[in-house]
């Protein structure tokens, strides 16, 4: 039932098919491409099929794109991207190189660098005139959905999200053939980082009902097709279905955020090294404990109707999963002693998102959260 107003907005053209990149000339608008990568897919070629589909006849590549990308990166992509003009941005890859293609393609019609608008820049960015355009490769991030980018300041090692009204991309264009080759633990981290946004739009004190009903429709399809994906990477219909679950948990937390979960990711990946998805989902079992007694009426829909009796049938189930596709559910998995909580509490308590999570959170409840599965 809706029992208070909300707010929908999801401008971004959604393309979705096995195949689907052979249709970009169809789609994109422009004389000069950028395409931003990490240094594999340039690497195995997948960059230039990309490029070659647009049949843009001048393409410049960039391909340095590092895991939790630096600001510094951003402003040399922004760079080559002026150099040559450019006035279509495609972001190729995770969440890492489509946060920059995003941030990139604002600043090719804004002035300066990324540290006039971030942090504690001061600039508005003005509208952008690049076309932008997001496919993913991994079945995670969703980032190809939301107007979030998340950048890390390589000097003070703060990582933090940017959100803008530009950062939209024009067009999602999720082709599953592009997953195919992702090795199990990404699939594995990558899948549960889309079970962590689907579940913390649904427990979010910005929840809406279509956030609900479209987060419900992710866990359950994870539910379904995650472990397969993982040990059969070759089956289609299980990839088809993490990369569909993938894009609507982003919708889903498009307009919502994310929670608590996402706000601890930061430190665990700046300072434990861990991947944005393994920092996610291990913690989500003590989150799905934290947040049921703020949500409990909420939380009980969602258990029934995917069939659990109680939050606990909800919350193991979820554990031997991630045991089940080699995901640790312990903190010490990726090093973290006890000393280092104060630290992690600290980080993870300044990220705005933390207060998203539904129940009374502050330093004392996430310390004894996160000590509880040191
Ligand atoms: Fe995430």
């Amino acid at each position: 039932m809706v029992n208070k107003g909300f707010n929908y907005f999801m401008p971004t053209k959604l393309v979705f098919g096995d195949g689907v990149i052979y249709g970009l000339d169809e789609l994109v608008h422009g004389k000069s491409l950028l395409i931003i990568s990490g240094p594999f897919l340039y690497n195995n070629g997948t960059a230039q099929k990309v490029a070659e589909a647009t049949k843009i006849g001048s393409v410049a590549f960039f391909h340095e794109i590092e895991p939790n990308p630096s600001c510094q990166t951003v402003d040399q992509a922004v760079m080559i991207a002026r150099e040559n003009k450019v006035d279509v941005v495609i972001g190729l890859g995770g969440g890492s190189a489509m946060d920059v293609s995003k941030m990139v393609s604002c600043l090719i019609d804004n002035e300066g660098s990324i540290f006039d608008y971030y942090s504690t820049g001061n600039r508005t960015l003005l509208p952008r005139k690049t076309q932008l355009i997001c496919i993913p490769t991994t079945s995670g991030t969703g980032s190809e959905v939301t107007n979030i980018g998340v950048y890390t300041n390589n000097e003070t090692h703060i990582k933090m999200p940017f959100a803008s009204e530009f950062f939209w991309p024009d067009i999602a264009l999720i082709d599953p053939h592009l997953t195919y080759t992702l090795p199990p633990h990404i699939t594995a981290s990558t899948g549960m980082d889309a079970f962590c946004h689907a579940i913390e739009a649904y427990w979010s004190v910005n929840s809406n009902p279509i956030s609900d009903a479209l987060s419900i429709e992710v866990i359950k399809n994870i539910f379904e097709n995650i472990e397969m994906a993982v040990k059969e990477p070759n089956n289609v219909e299980a990839r088809s279905k993490m990369s569909y679950a993938s894009v609507i948990a982003g919708i889903s937390f498009s307009q919502t955020k994310t929670t608590g979960i996402h706000a601890v990711s930061f430190p665990l990946t700046v300072d434990f090294g861990a991947s944005h998805g393994l920092a996610c989902s291990i913690t989500l079992p003590a989150f799905i404990r934290f947040a049921y007694a703020g949500r409990k009426a909420k939380m009980d829909y969602l258990f029934s109707v995917l069939g659990f009796d109680s939050m606990d049938a909800f919350a193991n189930r979820v554990e031997t999963l991630m045991v089940d596709i080699n995901l640790p559910t312990r903190l010490s998995a990726l090093n973290v002693k006890e000393s280092d909580l104060d630290h992690i509490v600290e980080v993870s308590m300044k990220a705005p998102l933390i207060h998203f999570t539904p129940g009374t959170m502050n330093e004392e409840v996430l310390y004894s959260l996160l000590k509880s599965i040191l």
